[in-house]
């Protein structure tokens, strides 16, 4: 393997939009706005659901922001989210999240009042009633383009979509996508080049490719709606305010964020003018305004979260990560009391806490859209 360890293969970001396509056509004798996916019938032939009972369905393309488990466990110090101290706070042990607890895929699920979609790893483990809500493709690290990781790009991702879909059976679903490109491509691109601004000069690219994925998404693999998000202000991850002394926000990275997501705006905006079938996900301003926000970060003890900047699990070195252990199994790393007072998990990574104050801000669009 080949494997960069000091970035996690986790780092999040990049946006992407897209869209188009027909909304929404009556096929089959499936009301409209279902879809009819193949035909029919699980392994005992038992036909399962009514014929014309709609199922909603929730399928999810993206990276660490939105994975519920599909990087596997590889060791420690590749996929820290299979470690101590991810998941204390949900599902109480690591379980394959990079966070304390719920990530975005959660939230999204709960703002449609569904459960969160079976991980594609866990699939083999899963009841047909879950097999049936959609599935979760995101991988940690991923990009739309390749990360220099072992990671199912978004169109491989997509890919294993098409191919599961085609083998599947029941009569109508409406299907929604979301896609969760949180930076990954530019942090590589930063790594593998020579800083943040050769990070930006990939977004032209980064933004074509995505365009071309959720068109896909739309036309050719079916989806009813896809949401997508765009790119939080990178620049006030810890992996940028660290060296600040936690001070403050990277303005070159949060340039390149806000650059980013013009272009999937306009990308948008073009593919889908009436906004049928893409809807952003705006989560760029509820971050900004947790992190820009001069009040969050100052000293005084009255806002929401104790600490935007610093994150609650903290490596001892700048180079090192969260979960990090000596050879003595000693900790290597600080962790807060908290995780509810605090932004920011890991250097790159949200709490619980901070998703669900995002999530706030977007449900009820998020359930508007899906419901026409
Ligand atoms: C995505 O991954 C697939 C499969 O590994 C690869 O063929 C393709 O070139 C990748 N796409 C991009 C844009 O890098
Ligand atoms: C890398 O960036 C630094 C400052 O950003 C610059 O001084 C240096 O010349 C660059 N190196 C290369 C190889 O581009
Ligand atoms: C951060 O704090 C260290 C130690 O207090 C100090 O040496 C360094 O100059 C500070 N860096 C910045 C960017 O403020
Ligand atoms: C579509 O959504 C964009 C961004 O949210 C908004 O600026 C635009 O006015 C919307 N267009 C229509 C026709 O509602
Ligand atoms: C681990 O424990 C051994 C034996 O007690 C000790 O010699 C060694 O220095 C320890 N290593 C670290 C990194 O503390």
């Amino acid at each position: 393997m080949d494997h960069r360890r000091s970035r996690p293969p986790s780092a999040a970001p990049a946006g992407a939009l897209l869209l188009m396509l027909s909304p929404a056509t009556a096929v089959d004798g499936c009301p409209a706005g279902g879809e009819r996916a193949s035909k029919q019938q699980g392994r005992s032939g038992r036909r399962h659901h009514r014929r014309h009972e709609v199922e909603e369905q929730l399928w999810v393309f993206g990276d660490s922001y939105a994975d519920t488990g599909n990087l596997g466990n590889l060791g420690r110090e590749l996929t820290h989210a299979w470690y101590d101290p991810y998941g204390k706070t949900f599902p109480r042990r690591p379980a394959g999240r990079f966070s304390d607890g719920r990530v975005l895929t959660d939230f999204v699920a709960s703002a449609l009042g569904m459960r969160t979609p079976v991980a594609y790893k866990a699939r083999w483990r899963a009841s047909r009633e879950a097999l049936a809500r959609g599935m979760n493709f995101a991988v940690g690290g991923a990009g739309v383009l390749d990360t220099g990781n072992f990671q199912r790009n978004i169109s491989a991702q997509i890919d294993l979509f098409q191919a599961i879909h085609r083998t599947q059976q029941r009569g109508c679903a409406k299907r929604t996508a979301l896609v969760v490109v949180s930076g990954n491509d530019y942090a590589y691109a930063a790594d593998k080049d020579n800083g943040t601004s050769a990070a930006i000069a990939y977004i032209p690219t980064v933004v074509r490719e995505l365009r071309g994925q959720l068109r896909r998404l739309g036309d050719e693999a079916g989806m009813r709606r896809v949401v997508v998000t765009n790119l939080h202000p990178m620049g006030c991850t810890p992996v940028f305010t660290r060296p600040l002394n936690y001070t403050g926000c990277d303005p070159l990275a949060n340039a390149g964020a806000a650059q980013h997501n013009a272009a999937l705006s306009s990308v948008l905006a073009t593919l889908d003018p009436n906004n049928r079938t893409f809807l952003l996900l705006d989560v760029h301003t509820p971050f900004a305004a947790f992190l820009l926000n001069d009040d969050n970060n100052g000293g005084n003890g009255n806002k929401k979260f104790k600490s935007t900047l610093r994150p609650c699990c903290e490596s001892f070195r700048p180079d090192g990560y969260c979960g990090e252990e000596d050879e003595n199994g000693t900790r290597q790393y600080t962790l807060c009391d908290d995780p509810g007072r605090y932004f920011y998990w890991d250097d790159v990574h949200q709490t619980q806490l901070a998703w669900a104050a995002v999530a706030r801000t977007f449900r009820a669009a998020v359930k508007s859209f899906l419901s026409i």
